[in-house]
């Protein structure tokens, strides 16, 4: 029976975006936090004020549109940090500020080239100076899996005294050993005289494969707090995976004396919104999100399981939301009945116009189809370039030319700027072809980093979605379409990219420049 309440802390937003190529534009950022939201995460880390002014304003955005989630910004232990992310939350209903600064050795000698006297005294400034713009503050010793531990409890002491109530120990680089990490929480909580007065915290990297681990370890030992993504996202290896942390706690209340509040129902919807997103497909050997989380392929399980669902399975799929390939919606489904699915699947339309284009595309799929399931309804709402009036770059048709023996070719009418203009140019393959013609058109002088196509369910029939990730000096975007035919796909795709980029939505990763 659980006893405690185990907070939720999302940095999807922040360390997720974090992950090279997995910039998301504002937009996005809120549909993500919309979800998360749903979800009940407690707290949902929505970026970096300071990083850029793209960062700020997803940031502004979110502290903004979010009512039942606290919101947070991270700051560094800095002045100007910490009042831009004070800025950026004005408004939010419950708003946190994470501030932190590095205490292992080599992070304080060689990093920040600081006296362990001066770091003490720089955290305790800055908390109390995230104080005056909310009472929520969290801190985190950076580097804390490698500080020493005597260090590790004067800081922490000393912070809690300025008016932190959230102590955070991050793993940042995934260094730690799960009984050894079990053991750091449980004596910095026994050691600290005022650790009453907070919520102990943990930040878990996966460069060991170990963060969800080090995670549950934590919360063995004390820790009220994890902070972790969806699909594990995140710097380098990635995060602790929200969807293990939460199911392994839930699952195991045998073990754990706490529980999170979460409807894990949600979970899978967003992952796929998630993935859909940054263009980072999820393994299909993934635990709980994959593809085969819950398939069975020996004849031995599946007759256990057709016998007794136990004998094989430790969760429910429509637990966290597998909704085992439900045909939802079909040719003759309306638009109520539509509006209401995907309402179910977390996504808002924010106007007349772009439900009835969505519904126009949903009825053109569903002759196409026929078993239209939800993966295919959010497939279809990821490929933004039916929703964005007056964009500059709009696909009218395309004809591909594939023959054995042939050069394929590709011809296409696309809209610039309201006029149509007709390119053709051949390729190695058709998807290839139909990128040059586009190209020879907008000249947009961007590199390819990533083309990937995902089936989103299983058949010939299925539609295939595409990611395309462009980068022009330092801007990265994705860009997503989804079709039964891939080459339509890809080319939404990168015309949906493209519009990202010259649209001023891209902006440069936020570990770039010196932040
Ligand atoms: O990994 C890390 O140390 C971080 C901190 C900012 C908490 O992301
Ligand atoms: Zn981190």
């Amino acid at each position: 029976m659980s006893n405690d309440k185990l907070v939720i802390f999302d940095t999807t937003l922040r360390d997720g975006e974090q992950s090279p190529g997995a910039s998301m534009t504002r937009d996005e950022k809120l549909r993500i936090a919309k979800a998360l939201e749903r979800m009940r995460v407690d707290v949902i880390e929505a970026g970096f004020p300071i990083a850029s002014q793209g960062d700020f304003e997803s940031v502004q955005a979110v502290a903004q549109a979010i009512q039942d989630s606290t919101v947070c910004g991270l700051a560094r232990a800095l002045d100007k940090d910490i009042k831009r992310a004070g800025e950026a939350l004005r408004g939010a209903k419950s708003a946190r500020i994470h501030t932190f600064i590095a205490t292992s050795p080599i992070h304080m000698q060689k990093k920040l080239r600081m006296q362990p006297d001066q770091v003490v005294e720089q955290a305790v400034k800055s908390v109390k100076l995230a104080r005056g713009f909310t009472d929520n503050v969290e801190f985190s010793p950076e580097d804390a899996g490698r500080s020493e531990l005597d260090f590790l409890c004067r800081i922490i002491e000393a912070v809690i005294d300025a008016g932190a109530s959230t102590i955070n120990i991050p793993d940042t680089v995934g260094y730690n050993i799960p009984h050894q990490f079990g053991e750091l929480i449980r004596q910095l909580i026994e050691r600290i005289p005022n650790s009453d007065k907070a919520v102990f915290s943990v930040h878990c990297h996966n460069d060991l494969g170990l963060a969800v681990g080090n995670s549950l370890a934590a919360v063995l030992n004390g820790a009220r707090q994890v902070e972790c993504t969806i699909n594990g996202l995140g710097e380098r290896a990635g995060n602790a995976s929200l969807e293990e942390v939460v199911m392994a706690v839930r699952t195991r209340q045998d073990i754990f004396s706490c529980d999170t509040t979460l409807d894990a129902t949600q979970i899978v919807p967003c992952s796929r919104l998630v993935s859909g997103i940054t263009g980072f497909p999820v393994q299909p050997n993934k635990a709980i999100v994959g593809a085969n989380a819950f398939a069975h392929e020996s004849g031995i399980h599946q007759d256990g399981v057709l016998k007794s669902r136990e004998t094989y399975e430790i969760m429910r799929a429509q637990d966290v939301g597998w909704a085992t390939n439900r045909i939802v919606l079909g040719k003759h489904s309306g638009r109520n009945a539509f509006k209401t699915r995907l309402q179910e699947l977390n996504f808002e339309f924010n106007s007349e116009h772009e439900l009835n284009a969505a519904f126009s595309r949903f009825k053109d799929l569903a002759d196409k189809k026929h078993e239209v399931y939800d993966e295919d309804l959010q497939a279809l709402v990821a490929d933004s370039n039916w929703a964005i009036e007056n964009e500059r770059f709009q696909l009218v048709s395309l004809h591909v030319c594939s023959e054995t023996g042939e050069t394929p070719n590709a011809t296409l009418v696309l809209c610039v700027d309201g006029k149509e203009v007709k390119a053709t140019s051949d390729g190695s393959g058709p998807v290839d072809a139909a990128f040059r013609a586009i190209e020879s058109v907008v000249h947009s002088d961007t590199r390819l980093q990533l083309y990937s196509v995902n089936n989103i369910t299983s058949g010939t029939d299925a539609q295939g979605e595409v990611t395309v990730r462009l980068e022009k000096s330092g801007l990265i975007v994705n860009g997503q379409g989804a079709d039964t035919d891939i080459v339509i796909a890809s080319t939404h795709a990168y015309i949906n990219a493209l519009n990202k980029l010259l649209h001023s939505e891209a902006r440069e990763h936020p570990q770039h420049g010196d932040v």
